[in-house]
């Protein structure tokens, strides 16, 4: 593998590149992080999972947030997302600090999150009413969103008669009815087979396209992070802090054939060596254990 190589700043891209960046940093800031740390008390101590970290997103940027198992994203997201306690800092969204729950964040885990004995509407509607909404609003503002994610046709479906994207777009309806600013994502394409996947990227990206929100989409997913994101935010383990904030030079609208270009790849090659280093990628450091006595020779 190459040295290091640092992938240029995005004044160094191209026109289009530099134009969209120059528009995201003039915009106001939706969400600050300041000092932001995590430590968890268990029967063998306390553990430091987030160093004190920082960082702005700015309003309707679509950020992306990777690093190896175990680094703290989900932590780190569901702090922000109110689910978690912080330890230590504090973040601000609009400029007002926020701590707890509340309808201006919206989140979509990976497992499938929706109620079996509801239809795919009412499912969508329980979210809002769970949010103060009431009254016959309720209904057409559901199916407007269940529109939105295309599953019109769906809405009197029930959840175990929907395939594994169609389940994971009325989770995203249900996060997006309460009209958050800031939607948070947790590999929310993570059980989905590669085809099905790639649709709901496309499909994410309309969404988006079309809604004024911000978006912090955790991933394991390289190309998915590169394809999605304007900037990833890339995390080291151990304990968990800032590696990297990596402006995507890959001009938008996005489409699959851009994986391979040259700015893609790049992107790419940079996120293999810091999430990958060369030293921690060999196999023969993994401890395997002989399972069998049976004396075939397979190799
Ligand atoms: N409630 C908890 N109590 C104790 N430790 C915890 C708790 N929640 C998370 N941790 C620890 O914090 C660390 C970060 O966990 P987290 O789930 O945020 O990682 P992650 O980056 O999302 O990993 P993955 O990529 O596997 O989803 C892990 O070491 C985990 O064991
Ligand atoms: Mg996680």
């Amino acid at each position: 593998m190459s040295d290091i190589i640092e992938l240029p700043s995005y004044k160094e891209q191209s026109d289009s590149v530099r134009a969209r960046f120059a528009d995201i940093y003039q915009r106001p800031i939706k969400l600050e992080v300041k000092d932001v740390s995590k430590s968890f008390n268990t029967a063998k101590g306390q553990i430091d999972v987030l160093s004190p970290i920082s960082f702005n997103v700015h309003r309707r940027e679509f950020i992306s947030v990777i690093g190896p198992s175990g680094c703290g994203k989900s932590t780190l997201i569901r702090m922000l997302a109110g689910l978690e306690t912080v330890s230590g800092g504090q973040f601000l969204l609009d400029g007002k600090e926020a701590s707890g729950p509340g309808a201006d964040r919206g989140m979509v885990f990976q497992g499938y999150t929706l109620f079996p004995w509801l239809t795919v509407k009412k499912n969508v509607m329980f979210g809002l009413e769970v949010n103060g909404h009431s009254g016959t609003a309720v209904e057409q503002e559901a199916m407007q969103w269940i529109e939105l994610v295309g599953l019109g046709h769906a809405a009197e479906s029930y959840p175990s008669q929907l395939s594994g994207g169609m389940k994971q777009r009325v989770a995203i309806a249900r996060a997006l009815a309460n009209q958050p600013q800031i939607l948070f994502m947790d590999e929310p394409f993570g059980a989905l087979d590669p085809h099905t996947r790639s649709q709901m990227q496309s499909h994410l990206l309309q969404i988006w396209h079309n809604v004024d929100v911000t978006i912090m989409f955790v991933t394991h997913d390289l190309d998915e992070a590169i394809y999605l994101s304007d900037r990833i935010l890339v995390l080291k383990a151990n304990p968990g802090e800032i590696q990297e904030f990596i402006e995507v030079p890959v001009p938008r609208p996005r489409t699959p054939e851009q994986m391979l270009s040259t700015e893609f790849l790049a992107t790419k090659q940079r996120l293999e060596e810091l999430i990958h280093p060369k030293e921690h990628t060999s196999t023969q450091d993994l401890p395997i254990v002989r399972m069998t006595s049976v004396n075939d020779n397979v190799e």
